[in-house]
Order: structure tokens, then sequence, then C-alpha cells
């Protein structure tokens, strides 16, 4: 039987404002649509890997409201056990998120009842994180919780997948617990110290090895419209494209690839193979509106990779 992949993360209701551009400071623009879906990163990864067969639980916090009986129930419908989540006395995690005609957004994450994941939790689940075939994390729950996350798996020698997002500057300490670091752009830029915060196809190279220099063991720098990076502990140095579609919205493009990386990663493939079809899994994500409505199952992947061999998506 596949080990178990855990997602110790956030669970937000995403409430999305679509209009033809995102709104600048003292700006008001006249939206076209408003739509709730089921997010949150933690969420969306765990929804992303058992949408495609992994098996998955999850490790996170809900509030005592609507949302919270909402968010449990959508985890559960696409396979996720949510045995773990608790529900503590306070509003669920809530994103604000502007999407405009590209597909690009802009999002201010509440945390809510994230914020109570903390590392007596960790304790808690030291069972379930133990037989672990990989541990998912991100930066939407207290650093001191994913902190105490990464030297528990550290110490267990269970693989541990940080996803750095929101971005924020990481100790060399935490980089070092890391094996797969899955940054975007701006999330390498901040953790590199950069003020620019784009990276050019030359930069890639460099601003990977200095990632792995900083202690982490594997890094898969995350690029968009461009695919991603690989830069392997055995010196793969590897750009995957992404796949021509016409994206309607991108948010959780990045939890899709994670998600479904991890089950790559388990099924057996390798770490080439994983990225290639994570990067299939997420261009199919940003055809589609919302994070969790918009992870595809099998079936669904396997006839967008067939009308993608015959350039029906783009
Ligand atoms: P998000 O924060 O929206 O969840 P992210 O910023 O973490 O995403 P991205 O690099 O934007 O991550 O996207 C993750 C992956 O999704 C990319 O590596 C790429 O494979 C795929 N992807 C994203 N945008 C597009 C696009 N417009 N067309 C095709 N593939 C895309
Ligand atoms: O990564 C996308 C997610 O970020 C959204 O679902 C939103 O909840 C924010 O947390």
């Amino acid at each position: 039987m596949q080990k178990e992949i855990v997602v110790v993360g956030s669970i937000n209701l995403d409430l999305v404002a679509s209009s033809s551009h995102i709104p600048r400071a003292g700006e008001t623009v006249a939206g076209s649509t408003f739509r709730t879906f089921p997010g949150g990163k933690g969420a969306n990864q765990a929804v992303a890997a058992a949408r495609l067969g992994g098996a998955v639980t999850i490790l996170g916090k809900l509030g005592n409201d609507a949302f919270g009986v909402e968010l449990r129930d959508s985890l559960e419908q696409a396979g996720v056990k949510t045995g773990p989540v608790e529900t503590v006395a306070d509003s669920s995690g809530v994103a604000l998120i502007n999407t405009d005609a590209a597909g690009e957004n802009a999002i201010t994450v509440i945390p809510g009842a994230n914020a109570y994941l903390s590392p007596v939790d960790i304790d808690a689940n030291s069972e379930l994180l133990r037989r672990a075939g990989i541990v998912l994390t991100q930066l939407e729950v207290p650093l001191e919780t994913v902190e105490c996350l990464a030297r528990f798996t550290r110490q267990e020698r269970v693989p541990l997948m940080l996803d750095p997002a929101p971005a924020r500057p990481l100790s060399p300490a935490l980089l070092a617990c890391v094996d797969w670091l899955t940054p975007n752009e701006t999330e390498a830029c901040v953790l590199l110290g950069r003020e620019e915060k784009n990276l050019s196809q030359a930069e890639l190279q460099g601003a990977a090895n200095t990632l792995l220099q900083r202690g982490c063991k594997n890094v898969i720098l995350k690029l968009g419209v461009r695919g991603c990076y690989l830069a392997l502990a055995d010196g793969t140095r590897r750009a995957v494209p992404a796949h021509k579609v016409v994206a309607v919205d991108t948010t959780a493009a990045g939890d899709a690839f994670n998600g479904a990386f991890a089950v790559g990663l388990l099924s057996g493939k390798d770490p080439v193979h994983s990225a290639e079809w994570a990067c299939a899994v997420a261009a199919l994500s940003v055809t589609r509106h919302g994070a969790q409505p918009s992870m595809p199952t099998p079936n669904e992947l396997e006839r967008f990779l067939e009308a993608q061999s015959i350039g029906l998506n783009s």
C-alpha cells in the first residue's frame, strides 16, 4: 500500500471578485463576478493530491462558523481525511482575491483559525507524521509550527516539501530540514534577499544553486507560464516547460503543482517525470476557476493531455 501524504497547513474560504484589472490603491473598479471557493494553500495541496489518487490526511484548524463546515465538507468530498482538523472558537481563514482578465490575481489572507495551529499539534499528531511518505507544508500557518514540524520530520527522516508561500525570509536552520523547496519566482527572490522579484532564464541555475547552498536538499522553482526549473541533490539541473493553455484563473496553480508532484514521487516516478506531470496538472488547473474546484482527476488529466497533443487547448 502507498504511504500517506500528510499536509500540515492552511484552510481558507476564498472570496473572489473578477474584474478587467486588479484595482490599484485608491481605485474602484466595476467587477464582473463574485464567487466563493474552498481554498487555502494547505487544503488546496491536499485536494490536488487526493483527486489524483493520493492517500491524504490534513492537519489544520477551522473556525466555528458556517465557512468551517463548508471547508471540511469540501476536503472530505475530495477524499482528504480531516480527522486531525480541530474546530476553534474563532473565524475560519479567509482569502480576499481579485482576479483580472488574464487570470492573474492579488490576494489578502486573514489567517483566523489557521493561526491556532501550534507546535502542540505537531506533537499531538507525531504518530501520523512519522508514518507519512511525505509531509507538505506552506507558510500560511505560524512559522514556529512549521519550524517545529521541520525539526520533527528531519529527526524522523520523513521527507518534507516546503512551499515558502506567502514569501518571507527563512532561517538556514529551517531550510536545512527541507527536502523539497518549491518557491515561485517572487518567493525565491525574497529567500535570496534580492530587490528584483524576477529571475531571467540565465539566472535560474544560479538562484537554485544558491538556495541549495542554504541547506535544502532539492529546489524546484515554479515559474508560471515558463514552467519550472529543477535543481536536485544528484546534480540534475532541468527546465520543464509549461503547457500552452488559455489561463482563466491561476489561483492555486502552485498548489496543484505541489500536490501532483508529491503524488508523482510516492507513485515511483522520478523527480523529473513527477515535475512534468505536475506541470500538466497545474496547467489544467489554470484553465478553470477557483482553487480546489480547479484540481483535476486522472481522467480529466488524460483528456487534457490528449487534447494538448492535437493542439486543442491553446
Ligand atoms: P499560485 O500562487 O497561484 O498558487 P505559484 O505562484 O506558486 O502559484 P506558479 O509558478 O504561478 O506558482 O505556477 C505553478 C505551476 O503552474 C508552474 O510551474 C506551471 O507549471 C503552471 N502554470 C502556472 N501558470 C500557468 C500558465 N499560465 N500556463 C500554463 N501553466 C501554468
Ligand atoms: O495558493 C492559493 C491560495 O492562497 C488561495 O486558495 C488562498 O486561500 C490563499 O491562501
